[in-house]
């Protein structure tokens, strides 16, 4: 009897194979994508020429596999992990992917490539990473080479309560069309709930960019790649965990007009391998008096579903274009049709959010409605302020309670005043660790450090700090902090003057903004000691900033051209290069919010 797979045959009679070997070759390679197929071609190839066992060597192909480089323009890790997925994906398919930072790009050698995915994502106000500045600069400017030739897709991350959403990867794709390349695959601008999406993307990109099956491009196989995979990082999970508050302090005095949490977090199965400089997302829930007053507002009160979702799955704050564009389609109301039409959307949503839309534009809105209007609930990030070397199995953060007016309404940040108002000891967050490899400690402990971090900016730096007493540290440690008031801001006071003391830390400065008629900000003292923060840098410290990036992280790096400049009597060109080779050395790195 003939075997079921017969009819599927591709191997003919004549093969080497006994009848039962050859149905059940013919079952896989029946099955098998073209690319799979050329790409067993190549094993096979590979292993005869190995002498039968996989090598650490690639085996001579019969064609090498497509090349493919992946670029990456990352703050927080999100495009780079992206990469990472995308380029794990492309090895599995035939590829041979190349992962470039932006921060290493050679603008130049693009014109080399033959096919580009740019990952990119948006920062301060519409602004490339921080690390991507330079290479996205050359690639926006007069000299950037031509493309032509060149296959490209873009795959761009931001977050529509911007206005400049996705402004980054809307400018590289144009770009790389506008310098010849040619759009392989449709660019996806997507939000911070971007898993599923990015997933599909890369996906759709890969099969976009394969090139037609045919008998000249038999996949090689690249044995290497194989010790490259096995040797990447293990993954944290992906998984949030669930966390018990165990210690919940205000830092500022009951006179500051400011709330900084000290939260101590407990996992139960023991915290995740955490460094200093990585941050912990928290999973906030909304405040429930807004909750309420949404489902009053629409009528909905009675629905307890509905407000448990509102209370923690639904970003029930954030009004985008996006939002009010939804609410229109899904209400059918002309006027906030006409806010949209008009254009005049993107000023109306400044300042505003969700409720002020729903009670602006009264209409009947469902369960339904709200939930497709809304987006999931972001988490946040915070900078993790502890080392494990010192806490064990905690996690420490310093949370500023977030609260401000606008259009006669007070506001509350999300997760912030979670914490601060609605969080005590023993309450239980969900958590996640989110890892920062570009902003990390000297491995030799004898390199000296400065650190930059005033307000919560101070967080890693406690952690850096511990994690140098604790493994006693030779090198010297220098902190400039800054806040409003000494009296009631000084963050961590006490723990700083024990660290002086033991020799945890070297040096501290401080600036408190508000303590005399002129203000004075971190950026002064550093110009006050630029004799000594070059010594220090000539001798090989590294320098690191985190805070605030929109004012304090660029005003700090100002500094210290100037503070080149000034000490040894450079050109502001010459100074900026100085800066800019320590950044390339790795030894100025942000992590700035
Ligand atoms: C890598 C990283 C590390 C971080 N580390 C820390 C940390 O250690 N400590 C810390 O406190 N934060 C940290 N943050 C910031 C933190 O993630 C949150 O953004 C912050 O706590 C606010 O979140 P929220 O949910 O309370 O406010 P949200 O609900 O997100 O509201 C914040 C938004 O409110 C608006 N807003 C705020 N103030 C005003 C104002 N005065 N006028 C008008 N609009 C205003 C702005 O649109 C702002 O984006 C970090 C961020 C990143 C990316
Ligand atoms: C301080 C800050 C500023 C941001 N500015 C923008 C912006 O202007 N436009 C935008 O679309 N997204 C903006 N985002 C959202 C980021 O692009 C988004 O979080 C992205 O996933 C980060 O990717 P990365 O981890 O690769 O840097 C901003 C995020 C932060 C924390």
């Amino acid at each position: 009897m003939a075997h079921p797979m017969a009819r599927h045959a591709i191997l003919p009679r004549t093969a080497p194979f006994e009848d039962k070997e050859r149905a059940s070759l013919d079952a896989v390679l029946g099955a098998a994508t073209p690319i799979q197929r050329a790409w067993l071609a190549g094993f096979l190839a590979g292993l005869d020429a190995a002498g039968g066992q996989p090598a650490a060597v690639p085996a001579a192909p019969p064609k090498a596999a497509e090349p493919l480089t992946i670029l990456f323009a990352s703050e927080s890790g999100n495009s780079e992990k992206l990469a990472g997925d995308l380029a794990k994906l492309a090895r599995k398919n035939g590829f041979k992917p190349k992962v470039v930072d932006f921060f290493d790009l050679d603008v130049a050698s693009l014109a080399k490539e033959k096919h580009v995915v740019a990952i990119a994502a948006t920062w301060g106000e519409g602004e490339p990473p921080a690390r991507a500045t330079r290479a996205y600069g050359e690639l926006m400017g007069e000299g950037a080479p031509r493309l032509d030739g060149i296959d490209f897709a873009v795959l761009s991350l931001g977050d529509t309560s911007y206005a400049e959403f996705c402004a980054i990867g809307k400018a590289l794709d144009a770009r790389f069309e506008a310098l010849g390349a040619k759009r392989a695959y449709e660019r996806a601008d997507l939000d911070l709930d971007f898993d599923k999406p990015a997933a599909e993307w890369i996906k759709n990109t890969l099969k976009a960019l394969t090139p037609p099956p045919s008998a000249d491009n038999v996949v090689a196989v690249d044995f290497a790649a194989r010790a490259v995979e096995d040797d990447e990082e293990a993954e944290p999970s992906r998984e949030p965990k669930v966390v018990e508050v165990v210690d919940h302090v205000n830092l500022n005095s009951s006179r500051s007009d400011k709330e900084t949490i000290h939260l101590a977090l407990e996992f139960e199965d023991g915290a995740p391998a955490y460094e200093p400089g990585d941050s912990l997302e928290i999973y906030p829930e909304n405040d429930p008096a807004l909750v309420d007053e949404i489902l009053a507002a629409t009528g909905l009160s009675g629905d307890a579903a509905l407000r448990q979702a509102l209370l923690s799955e639904r970003d029930i704050t954030t009004l985008s274009a996006t939002t009010v564009e939804r609410f229109a389609k899904a209400t059918g109301h002309a006027e906030a049709q006409k806010l949209i039409d008009s254009g005049e959307a993107k000023a109306w949503i400044e300042g505003r959010h969700l409720i002020d839309l729903i009670q602006s534009f009264p209409a009947t809105v469902t369960a339904d409605h709200l939930t497709t209007i809304t987006r999931p609930l972001p988490p946040r990030a915070y900078s993790i302020a502890s080392s494990r070397k010192e806490v064990g199995d905690e996690v420490h953060l310093v949370i500023a309670a977030v609260r401000y007016e606008t259009h006669g309404r007070a506001r509350a940040g999300v997760a912030s005043t979670h914490v601060a108002d609605r969080v005590k000891n023993g309450a239980k967050l969900r958590v996640k660790l989110k890892p920062n490899r570009h902003f990390r400690l000297p491995q030799d402990p004898s390199t000296d450090i400065i650190m930059v971090g005033p307000g919560t900016g101070v967080a890693p730096f406690r952690a850096f700090v511990q994690e140098r007493r604790a493994v006693e540290a030779p090198g010297r440690s220098w902190l400039f902090f800054g806040d409003r008031h000494f009296t009631h801001d000084f963050l961590y006071q006490l723990e700083w003057q024990e660290a002086l003391e033991d020799g945890s830390l070297t040096k501290i400065d401080v600036a408190f903004s508000r303590d005399q008629p002129e203000k004075v900000y971190v950026q002064d003292r550093i110009a006050q000691h630029a004799r000594e923060l070059v010594e220090w840098l000539d001798g090989g410290a590294s320098f690191y900033v985190c805070g605030d990036a929109n004012r304090m992280a660029k005003d700090v790096r100002n500094a210290v051209v100037r503070a080149y400049a000034t000490v040894k009597s450079l050109t502001d060109a010459d100074a900026e290069a100085a800066v800019a080779a320590l950044e390339r050395a790795h030894r100025y790195q942000q992590d700035v919010y």
